[in-house]
């Protein structure tokens, strides 16, 4: 629970390699999460290659920041065989989550970088990864050892809560 509210969007980090075992329990964290029907529509890329991590951060306007970080793993969705494909976008959304907090519980930062809904940026992102029609990204977790942790702020707003 602690770590839902550390959680904070990191852009900066160190250079210093992700552990694969940190990797596949965020992995695991992601895998977790609930989806509609059980169908979980996702597949994962982890991306170390400097090469390619250079060229998804021309995939959106606002990715920048991956070509600070020596692992990306991007989030894919599956696009056939789903039960309820209409609600893809909430279990990868559940999905991304989990990782944000699996990667703050041990004390790594990353941050959650759209492509989907957006076509354009999809497309790009699909293409560097070489992704055939069955699967499409879905966004871009940049994660690393924090070279800067921005303070984490108490959003509790009573006013948005409404008893009957
Ligand atoms: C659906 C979604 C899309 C986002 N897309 C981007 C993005 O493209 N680029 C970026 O730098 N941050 C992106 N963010 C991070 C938000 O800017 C960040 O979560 C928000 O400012 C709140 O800050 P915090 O995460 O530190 O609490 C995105 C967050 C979400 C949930």
């Amino acid at each position: 629970m602690k770590a839902i509210f550390e959680r904070v969007s990191v852009r900066r980090f160190e250079d210093k390699a992700v552990e694969p075992e940190k990797i596949e329990k965020i992995l695991r964290a992601g895998m977790a999460g609930p989806s509609g029907g059980n169908q979980r529509p996702w597949e994962f890329y982890v991306v170390r290659d400097r090469n390619t991590i250079d060229a998804l951060a021309g995939a959106s306007p606002y990715a920048g920041c991956v070509r600070n970080a020596n692992t990306v793993i991007v989030p894919c969705f599956r696009t056939s065989g789903l039960i309820y494909p209409e609600l893809t976008d909430m279990d990868m959304s559940a999905c991304v989550e989990n990782m944000l907090i699996e990667i703050t519980a041990l004390g790594l930062g990353g941050v959650w970088l759209s492509i989907a809904p957006y076509e354009d940026r999809m497309r790009k992102t699909d293409e560097i990864l070489g992704l055939n029609d069955d699967l499409r990204s879905f966004a871009l977790i940049p994660v690393g050892y924090p070279a800067a942790t921005p303070v984490p702020h108490d959003r509790y707003e009573e006013s948005r809560v409404h008893e009957i």
